[in-house]
């Protein structure tokens, strides 16, 4: 049976180690399906405080990490630091990172390097950033171009080695932006196809079939079983709903 990822996205919620605690209290994670691979990305500062006390059948995320494994960069946070904090997996190059950050597309891609030097699992965000903003933009153009930054100097058999997930994420589509209305899933869909066309086209074709791509923008328990049923994604990054314990432990519901 095919694994379906459901990442949890906190951003910068909640406001304090005790909130995080009642909303990880608040998730259904018993009798999780094998077939759901579950994320949690809390804020990096709540990591430890959490990891300490939760763990079952997920898995924990970070939101972001530096290229360089130590030295002198103020503020910034190692993925081997993020490894010793018990994480797997790091969301890179997310749509608000790329606007209200000004992270560029080298930057992003000496992210990935990173992470896959130190068997981290990147969490690739495709499509998003300014530029993405409106849906008339041309979205082709825009992925292409990530895609191709992303990738560069990546070999087939730096990906084999490790796992790595891909998401495009529309940021007209973030249910911070859109309130609540998502890509349709024939738009999500032929995305999410686009970009399995460049992986081939870069890789081999039976390898890059075997790259999930997910879905981020508006997700929640009305809407998951459509894009499941309609598409062929590999699973989603949800951001708004996550924060709602009940709405999130319906979605693992549903997705299990
Ligand atoms: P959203 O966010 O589910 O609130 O739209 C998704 C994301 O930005 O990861």
């Amino acid at each position: 049976m095919k694994k379906i990822h459901l990442i949890a996205n906190w951003k910068t919620n909640p406001s304090s180690l005790k909130q995080a605690h009642k909303l990880m209290d608040g998730y259904r994670l018993e009798g999780i399906s094998p077939r759901l691979n579950l994320v949690i990305c809390p804020p990096t500062i709540f990591l430890s405080g959490l990891t300490s006390k939760f763990q079952g059948e997920f898995f924990w995320g970070a939101q972001d990490c530096f290229w360089e494994k130590g030295g002198a960069y103020t503020g910034e946070i190692s993925p081997l630091m993020l490894r010793l904090l018990g994480v797997r997996y790091v969301i890179v190059g997310h749509s608000e990172r790329r606007e209200h950050l000004g992270e560029t597309d080298q930057m992003i891609n000496k992210k990935v390097k990173a992470l896959l030097r130190e068997k981290l699992v990147p969490i690739l965000c495709l499509g998003g950033g300014k530029e993405a903003k409106s849906p008339k933009a041309n979205i082709r153009q825009i992925v292409r171009f990530q895609f191709e930054r992303a990738f560069e100097e990546i070999t087939q058999k730096d990906l084999a080695e490790n796992e790595f997930l891909i998401t495009y994420e529309p940021p007209w589509a973030l249910s911070t932006v859109s309130h609540n209305r998502p890509a349709s899933s024939k738009f999500a869909a032929e995305a999410a196809f686009y970009i399995l066309n460049l992986l081939s086209a870069k890789y081999k074709r039976d390898f890059a079939g075997k790259i999930p791509i997910l879905y981020g923008g508006s997700v929640n328990s009305s809407n998951i079983l459509t894009f499941l049923k309609k598409t062929n994604l590999s699973g989603f990054l949800v951001g708004g709903a996550s924060l709602n314990p009940k709405e999130f432990s319906q979605m693992i519901k549903l997705v299990s």
